[in-house]
């Protein structure tokens, strides 16, 4: 019988609407009843999941028909789309960052209220920081909160395949904007935003800037607009006075590697006697793109090893293993 504290899980994330979390668990009580022998038991419980992630996946199919906004014409080769479900519950972020998210995303349920007194919501938003610590997954979990579509527009694409014209393309996205309420994400901003008086790649780069600069002073619309990089020292000073908010991102401290690691593992079960002390410091430096690696490998070496739990070990050897595949990178 699936144990107490399992049927409490299920029950919570039913009701919170996580299903990714409602099969994890499910899946974990039909392994623990394969392991007591109760194959029948096992079979049954698996086909019936099977069956739930179908049914499910037809009606997912069915809404996305009726509600994605699909870029068409000229749009389709200038930006991506897609809707997203992801939310900021399973993601691991300093407190100082979650609370500038909170106010984003307040600020945009409230928007008609602040307009009504002459007040805009903020939504011209820069994310910088070093590689894998969630600006990409911020941008969809902004669209994801605010039920809004993401269009992601990678502008050093953008520039290579328009050279000459990436200026007018940026006004077809910016006039969309207009039109089509949704979360802008332009990734790889230092490809226009590197400052302006270094004078590589001169003409184009710099038109490319300006024009962009002006287009987002300009934009009255009710859209967000986020840009990232990895290089704020590049960027141009005249670019900061125009965001709304320009958030830092950094690797993961102590307390939040931990965090990173549960959240990633919250399907799988862990092992008691894990020492996380052990744990932050072998993992210390890496960022949480490489930490959710280090999770995924561990579980997956505890699912065909077939341990009940994930344990200290597995998790130190996945980490150190992230961590000798950088250095290697690195060299
Ligand atoms: N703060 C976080 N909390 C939980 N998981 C994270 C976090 N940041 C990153 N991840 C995981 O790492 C993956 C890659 O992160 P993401 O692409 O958002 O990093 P990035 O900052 O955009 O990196 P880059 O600068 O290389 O583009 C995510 O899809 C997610 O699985
Ligand atoms: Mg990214």
């Amino acid at each position: 019988m699936a144990k107490a504290e399992q049927i409490i899980e299920l029950l919570k994330s039913h009701i919170t609407g996580d299903d990714h979390r409602f099969f994890a668990i499910a899946m974990q009580v039909a392994a623990h009843e394969a392991q007591q022998g109760h194959e029948k038991l096992a079979q049954e419980l698996k086909m019936l999941i099977d069956k739930a992630k179908e049914k499910q996946s037809a009606i997912k199919t069915q809404t996305s028909i009726v509600s994605i906004v699909q870029p068409k014409g000229e749009l389709a080769n200038l930006l991506s789309a897609e809707y997203t479900d992801i939310t900021f519950a399973r993601l691991t972020f300093s407190d100082g960052i979650t609370k500038r998210f909170k106010r984003i995303i307040r600020e945009q349920q409230q928007q008609h209220a602040l307009s009504k007194h002459g007040l805009s919501a903020r939504r011209k938003i820069l994310l910088y920081g070093p590689p894998g610590t969630g600006k990409t997954i911020t941008a969809s979990a902004l669209a994801g909160e605010l039920k809004l579509p993401l269009f992601t527009i990678r502008l050093d694409g953008l520039i290579t395949k328009f050279m000459g014209e990436t200026a007018g393309k940026l006004r077809t996205i910016f006039d969309t904007m207009k039109t089509t309420r949704a979360v802008y994400f332009f990734d790889e901003f230092d490809a226009i935003g590197g400052d302006r008086h270094l004078g590589n790649d001169v003409g184009e780069i710099r038109r490319v800037l300006n024009s962009y600069l002006q287009f987002m002073e300009q934009d009255q619309s009710e859209s967000l607009i986020l840009a990232a990089t990895n290089y704020v020292k590049l960027l141009d000073t005249a670019l900061f006075r125009r965001f709304d908010d320009v958030i830092e991102y950094g690797l993961p401290d102590k307390d939040q590697i931990e965090r990173v690691i549960r959240n990633r593992l919250h399907g799988f079960k862990l092992k008691s006697s894990i020492k996380w002390e052990n744990i932050v410091v072998e993992a210390e430096g890496l960022s949480h793109a490489e930490l959710t690696r280090a999770c995924d490998e561990a579980a997956k070496e505890s699912i065909l090893s077939k341990l009940a739990a994930v344990s200290e070990k597995l998790l130190l050897e996945a980490i150190q293993e992230r961590k000798h595949a950088g250095t290697q990178h690195n060299k």
